[in-house]
C-alpha cells in the first residue's frame, strides 16, 4: 500500500511522539498532571512546593538529591523560597526517589565523533 503524504506526516507524528513520551512508572500515569505519587514526605511537597508555581513544574522534573538540592538553593536565592527547615531532607529524598533521574534516559549518549586532521 502507497501512502499518501497526509498519511505518512500523521505517521511520523504518531511515532515521534512515541519515542519522545517521557518514561513513566505505572504510577505516574494514573495520575493527573500535576498529582503527586503516593509516598513519605508527599504532603512536605504539597504544602512547601504548590505555594508559587503549579506543582505540575515539579512533577515534570527530575534529577538525585543534589539536583533537587541545587534547585531549592536556586530558588531561596532567586525567589525568595523560604528555608525547609527539617522538611528539607524528606522533601528531597520524596523527589529523588519519585522523580528521581531515569535509569534508561530516553535520550542516547553523544556518538564518539573523531574528526579527521587538517589537511597541511
Ligand atoms: C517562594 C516561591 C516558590 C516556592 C515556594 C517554590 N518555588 Fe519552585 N520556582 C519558583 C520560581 C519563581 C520558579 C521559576 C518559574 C519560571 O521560570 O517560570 C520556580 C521553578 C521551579 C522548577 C522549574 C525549574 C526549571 O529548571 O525550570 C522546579 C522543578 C521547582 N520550582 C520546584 C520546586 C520545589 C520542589 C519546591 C518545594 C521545595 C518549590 N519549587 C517551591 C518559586 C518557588
Amino acid at each position: 500500500m502507497r501512502f499518501k503524504p497526509a498519511m505518512r506526516t500523521w505517521c511520523s507524528g504518531a511515532v515521534l511522539a512515541l519515542a519522545c513520551a517521557p518514561v513513566l512508572t505505572q504510577a505516574q500515569r494514573d495520575l493527573k498532571p500535576g498529582a503527586l505519587v503516593e509516598g513519605p514526605g508527599k504532603s512536605l511537597v504539597q504544602a512547601h512546593c504548590s505555594a508559587c508555581h503549579s506543582l505540575a513544574l515539579v512533577t515534570q522534573n527530575r534529577g538525585d538529591a543534589e539536583h533537587w538540592t541545587g534547585l531549592i538553593r536556586w530558588m531561596q536565592a532567586e525567589h525568595k523560597l523560604w528555608d525547609l527547615g527539617s522538611a528539607e531532607a524528606p522533601l528531597v529524598e520524596y523527589l529523588a526517589t519519585h522523580y528521581g533521574a531515569p535509569a534508561n534516559p530516553p535520550r542516547r549518549q553523544p556518538l564518539q565523533t573523531q574528526w579527521r586532521e587538517e589537511p597541511d
